[in-house]
């Protein structure tokens, strides 16, 4: 089966690539790396002893994506290509809706050109805006996003929402991770944010390697048990694997179907940064500092319909999440 991965060279998809070429699949790879590196490929080989038809390009270029279904018979997409930081963009919101909205229409025109309705795409708990009650299931309530990035991944499920009613032929699996962290555990790949990270674990690995002086903790007053935001940090490689589950999904059934991924676990801040302390033997320096604007006290997932439904269930602990992201760190920075 030939499946094309959108952002193929990014975090979450080059864990998936190397998740598709173990289980056998033909892996078809586009990105422009406006936020990855071509090294990556290189690593996908190394991890896996294969590699990937690769093609650079840009997704709103309608062009390189006739190129690729044209050459290849695309059987399924995973489509990862977006940008994702928050802040960037609530003030580049027109960048963001380019090329995280059009580009998904871009993409869906020429698939059914070619008619290829097999989608997986990447959401995001985000979508859910301030849960009412944790565990988060897929029928709380969306909406009330705080960002343009927020909201561009509602604004996509709506759209292929409305495509499925429109065509009931389009298999389509929507998945809302919870919160990725770790690295593949040989170190090759991984997490590779720009200049100063705006995520807890990317920044706690640059204050163990001693690039970052201060872990800020975003407010201690929350109603959760320690008071610091609790999230459902889930290992990179088990969120890959739930593409495999959901590609497997799609082989067998029809229809529009909504999943979250995550391990249904809250940590707190203050959890993970002793975790990691733990797991690595290393201390890290934290302060309490003022929340951050638009951040939720509990964020953490009902895994179960991905369970019932996939066959889907986290496998990695959070010292296996610790352990991983450090050992990315040390290789790679
Ligand atoms: P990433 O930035 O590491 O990967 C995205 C990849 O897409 C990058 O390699 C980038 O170069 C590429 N890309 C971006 N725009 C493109 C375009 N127009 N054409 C071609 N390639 C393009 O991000 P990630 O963490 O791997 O996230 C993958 C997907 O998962 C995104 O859609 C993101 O919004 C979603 N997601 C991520 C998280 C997270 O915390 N990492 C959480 C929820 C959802
Ligand atoms: N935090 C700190 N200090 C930091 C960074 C984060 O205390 O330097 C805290 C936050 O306040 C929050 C927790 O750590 O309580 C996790 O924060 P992250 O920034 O790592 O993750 P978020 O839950 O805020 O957001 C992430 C992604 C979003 C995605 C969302 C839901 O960044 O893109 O998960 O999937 F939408």
């Amino acid at each position: 089966m030939k499946v094309l991965v959108t952002g193929a060279t990014g975090y979450i998809g080059s864990h998936t690539c190397v998740e598709l070429l173990n289980n056998n699949y033909e892996v078809i790879g586009l990105d422009n790396f406006s936020n990855s590196k071509k090294e990556v490929l290189d690593k996908i080989t190394e991890i896996t002893g294969k590699s990937i038809k690769f093609y650079e390009g840009d997704m709103i270029d309608r062009s390189i994506l006739e190129k690729i279904f044209s050459e290849n018979e695309i059987d399924a997409v995973i489509d990862f290509a977006a940008y994702k930081a928050v802040g960037e963009s609530v003030k580049k919101p027109v960048e963001y809706y380019i090329n995280n909205v059009s580009t998904v229409l871009v993409l869906l025109d020429t698939m059914k050109k070619y008619n290829c309705k097999n989608l997986v795409f990447s959401s995001s708990a985000t979508v859910y805006g301030d849960p009412k009650i944790v565990p988060i299931t897929e029928e709380c309530e969306t909406g009330g996003t705080t960002n343009p990035y927020g909201t561009s991944k509602l604004f996509v499920e709506q759209i292929l929402k409305d495509l499925y009613k429109s065509d009931n032929e389009w298999n389509i699996v929507i998945l809302r991770y919870f919160n990725p962290i770790g690295a593949h555990a040989s170190g090759l790949i991984g997490e590779e944010p720009n200049g100063i990270p705006a995520n807890l674990m990317p920044y706690i690995s640059k204050v163990a390697s001693g690039k970052l002086e201060c872990l800020s903790v975003f407010g201690n007053d929350y109603d959760t048990p320690d008071g610091t935001g609790v999230r459902d940090y889930i290992h990179v490689v088990d969120l890959a694997i739930g593409h495999i589950k959901a590609i497997e999904k799609i082989n067998k059934d029809n229809g529009l179907f909504i999943y979250n991924l995550g391990t249904g676990i809250g940590y707190s801040v203050l959890d993970i940064v002793n975790a990691f302390e733990k797991a690595n033997e290393i201390k890290i320096n934290y302060k309490i500092a003022p929340r951050r604007e638009g951040d939720i006290a509990a964020s953490y997932s009902d895994p179960s319909k991905a369970l019932n439904e996939l066959g889907f269930k986290t496998t990695k602990t959070l010292e296996d999440m610790c352990k991983d992201s450090w050992n990315y760190e040390k290789k790679n920075n």
